[in-house]
């Protein structure tokens, strides 16, 4: 069986993070920026946004992992999924994921799926008309179109070693399909946010589950997908590998943080992905196996690594991926899900499996 590269063996920034000491506030790398290793101390930071402010803005990088170190206070708290949201994003995502596989069933039998391409359509048209109810299903699946192309398009800026410059061909690219997008959705009755503002909450709620969804088939079809527990796997998969694998404060003041003395502008870095790995907020076997057994031993609860962030910036779409991955898992732990080839990690922007091409076959039900 082919695999998953571990995110251990990355190198990169990844790398960095989880070979710092786990011992409280620790820099990474010598004068560098700060690192939270404990559930108390990121939860110091994320939920006292009076002293750690939320870099950058969201609305013209699009980039949610941010590492720029202006703040955006005044930015507005997005409201969280209502459970009407869900419910029509769900139904979305259960027929456009059942169509993806026919599309391809048709246009390339015999060849395996990839992840990363057949989860677009299900996952834009589901978080599109969960955010936009009000707008008929043609416009919105060409909304949930220009949002792909502004994932795309912000890519290359993203995983640039250096900002690209204003008038580079891909800042332009960039801008162009933001600016197509933010026209569209200019043109939408009844919103109570700005376009920009509804165009970041539709690249974080299309990007982020695409990865998600990607991880999840990929550790299934690793590690095997039969006598699995949807739900459990759905948050195995954002144990070890959340896709927003960690996000970052400013310092708005000098502050304590667990006994260090942080500097007002000083970064300060979260990881959910590294508070995954914590024996003491995993039951079970070694914290480093996709194990999705382990939450059905203890009568812990998943979640204490913080995989939807905490605080005001709280991922507000929580329900709605949580929803969407939950219905993928059914379907992959239905079949016999096998990687055709290995996967490894891509760090160009969070985290995602790349290549995750699969092949399928119907579960075969043990014999009586
Ligand atoms: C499995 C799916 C998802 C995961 C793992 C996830 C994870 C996260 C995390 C960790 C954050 C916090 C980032 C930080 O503190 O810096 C976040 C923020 C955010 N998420 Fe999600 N998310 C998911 C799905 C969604 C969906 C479906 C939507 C939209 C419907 C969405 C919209 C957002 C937005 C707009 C923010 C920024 C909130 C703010 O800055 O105030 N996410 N997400």
């Amino acid at each position: 069986m082919m695999h998953l590269d571990s995110v251990e063996s990355a190198g990169g920034r990844l790398g960095a993070v989880l070979s710092a000491p786990r011992s409280g506030l620790v820099r990474i790398g010598p004068g560098g920026p700060w690192l939270a290793t404990t559930p108390e101390l990121v939860r110091q930071v994320l939920t006292t946004p009076s002293h750690f402010d939320f870099p950058g803005d969201v609305s013209r990088s699009g980039d949610l992992s941010g590492s720029t170190a202006d703040t955006r206070s005044g930015h507005t708290v997005f409201a969280p999924v209502t459970p009407a949201q869900v419910a029509r994003g769900s139904e979305v995502f259960a027929r456009e994921w059942a169509a993806a596989l026919d599309d391809h069933d048709r246009t390339h039998p015999r060849s395996p799926y990839d992840a990363m391409v057949l989860l677009r359509r299900p996952v834009a048209r589901s978080t599109t008309a969960a955010v936009l109810p009000s707008i008929e299903p043609s416009r919105r699946d060409r909304i949930g179109d220009l949002v792909l192309a502004w994932i795309d398009a912000l890519g290359p800026v993203i995983s640039a070693r250096r900002p690209p410059g204003r008038w580079s061909r891909k800042r332009r690219t960039e801008e162009a399909a933001r600016t197509a997008l933010e026209d569209a959705l200019e043109a939408v009755p009844d919103r109570d946010q700005s376009a920009g503002e509804l165009a970041a909450l539709l690249a974080a709620g299309i990007q982020v589950p695409i990865a998600a969804g990607a991880f999840l088939l990929a550790w299934l079809g690793s590690t095997g997908s039969g006598d699995v527990d949807p739900t459990h796997a759905v948050w195995e998969t954002l144990r070890l590998t959340p896709p927003t694998w960690i996000t970052v404060r400013v310092a708005t003041q000098d502050v304590e943080v667990g006994g260090q003395s942080v500097r007002a502008g000083a970064m300060v870095f979260v990881s959910p992905l590294l508070l995954g790995r914590r024996a003491d907020l995993v039951p079970g076997d070694d914290p480093s196996l996709f194990l999705p057994a382990r939450w059905s031993v203890d009568g812990r609860r998943p979640g204490a690594w913080l995989p939807f962030g905490a605080g005001p910036h709280a991922c507000p779409g929580r329900n709605l991926g949580m929803a969407q991955l939950v219905h993928l898992a059914q379907w992959g732990t239905a079949h016999e899900i096998e990687l055709s080839q290995r996967a490894t990690i891509d760090q160009s922007r969070g985290i995602a499996p790349s290549p995750c091409r699969f092949t399928v076959a119907p579960r075969r039900e043990p014999s009586a």
